[in-house]
């Protein structure tokens, strides 16, 4: 009997022993802090900025920019760095899904052009994973405005470059005024000054300007919906007005689909998600690296009317959107009304040092908020 006894007493410790061990061996993050170093499966700070995620039978996927160190360190020098999770703490270091060209200095996305803001989404027909981002050609600033789109067959790539595009070359949004597209073009010299414009957007009819050569396309981020229609959102018109266009059905090409929404509000880095039926969008200002206070809005349908919900921030730092500037509202898996904000605090004069500010999301009627923690756990959603 007593032996009995001990062999059980054994087994049960013995089985413990495993159980703790398996806990242990989870991963070395068991909660998020924002703002700290943030360190990959290799004990390297994560480099992934200006990211979004996709998730794929099972596993959280992180794109994002691979800063590099020092001068130039916002270039794009590396390309697209992609990262794996399953619990959304801890990150396998998946390598660079996305590379630029060394070998000609003249391609679309050679070494040291500006590549921001990659987004990557799943085409359930096709099979194929679709990569959307900023593109600007090396050596022409932020002139070109384009957006780049890479493919591959498999989530962590490599990604194959296919084109870069002005969006919606040769076609109006359905909602433009009839004083854009019947009025003037009246451009006068060089008109971005990051923030504003000489006169109000639509008096100057950038939207016209470009409606040959297609739209501008700078920061953005891609949605997709339940009906697995994808939409690409973008700041464009030299930043003053938020598109948002429709993508055909293989998420290759526009659908030569789109509306203009919130003209001379100078929305940036949108980021989108959905609950219950409703759209919510959040955006930055437009104060380059520096951050500056947010911006939400909410709609029935993608295609609005978008009705303006003021700063989703609350505290301390609410004003500077905790130091950060919005990339991407992660829903969680399984959970309808769980969402984390994504930001970027930016340091630009060490590019790569950059941090990750994750916040959770929480609801107040038609409003969401966000409120900074020092530390925090998927429960707390
Ligand atoms: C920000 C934008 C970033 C980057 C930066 C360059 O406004 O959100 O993605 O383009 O400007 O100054």
């Amino acid at each position: 009997m007593n032996i009995q006894k001990s062999i059980l007493t054994s087994g049960f410790l013995l089985f413990l022993i495993i159980v703790l061990m398996s806990c242990k061996q989870e991963g070395k993050y068991q909660a998020f802090t924002p703002g700290e170093l943030w360190l990959d499966n290799n004990n390297v700070h994560i480099n992934a900025h200006g990211g979004g995620i996709l998730y794929d039978n099972g596993t959280y996927y992180w794109f994002g920019e691979h800063k590099t160190e020092g001068e130039n360190g916002n270039l794009a020098n590396v390309g697209v760095h992609c990262y794996s999770s399953k619990d959304l703490y801890n990150w396998t270091d998946e390598g660079i899904a996305l590379s630029v060209i060394e070998a000609d200095s003249t391609h679309d996305i050679a070494k040291g052009c500006i590549l921001e803001r990659p987004k990557v989404i799943h085409n359930k027909k096709t099979k194929k994973y679709i990569m959307y981002f900023h593109l600007e050609p090396k050596g022409q600033g932020y002139e070109g405005a384009r957006s780049g789109i890479a493919i591959s067959d498999k989530a962590t790539g490599p990604y194959s470059y296919i084109r870069s595009v002005r969006p919606n070359a040769g076609h109006w949004p359905f909602n433009a005024p009839e004083i854009l597209t019947k009025g003037p073009v009246r451009v006068e010299g060089a008109i971005f000054t990051g923030g504003s414009l000489s006169a109000p957007a639509d008096s100057l009819n950038i939207l016209g300007r470009d409606m040959q050569g297609g739209q501008m396309a700078r920061d953005m981020t891609l949605f997709v919906d339940d009906d697995g229609t994808a939409y690409h959102i973008y700041s464009s018109e030299e930043n003053s007005t938020l598109h948002i266009a429709q993508l055909t059905e293989d998420y290759l090409d526009y659908a030569d689909k789109y509306a203009r929404f919130f003209p001379d509000r100078f929305m940036e880095a949108p980021a989108i998600f959905k609950k219950d039926e409703k759209y919510y969008l959040m955006a930055s200002g437009c104060t380059g690296w520096a951050p500056n206070e947010a911006r939400s809005a909410v709609a029935k349908s993608i295609w609005g009317p978008w009705t303006e919900l003021g700063n989703p921030c609350i505290g301390i730092d609410a004003d500077l959107t905790f130091h950060s500037q919005s990339t991407y509202i992660l829903p969680i898996q399984g959970k309808n009304s769980q969402f984390i904000y994504m930001g970027d605090r930016w340091t630009p004069n060490d590019a790569i040092d950059g941090r990750y500010i994750w916040l959770p999301i929480k609801f107040e009627g038609d409003k969401f908020t966000i409120e900074w923690k020092d530390s925090w756990i998927l429960n707390d959603l």
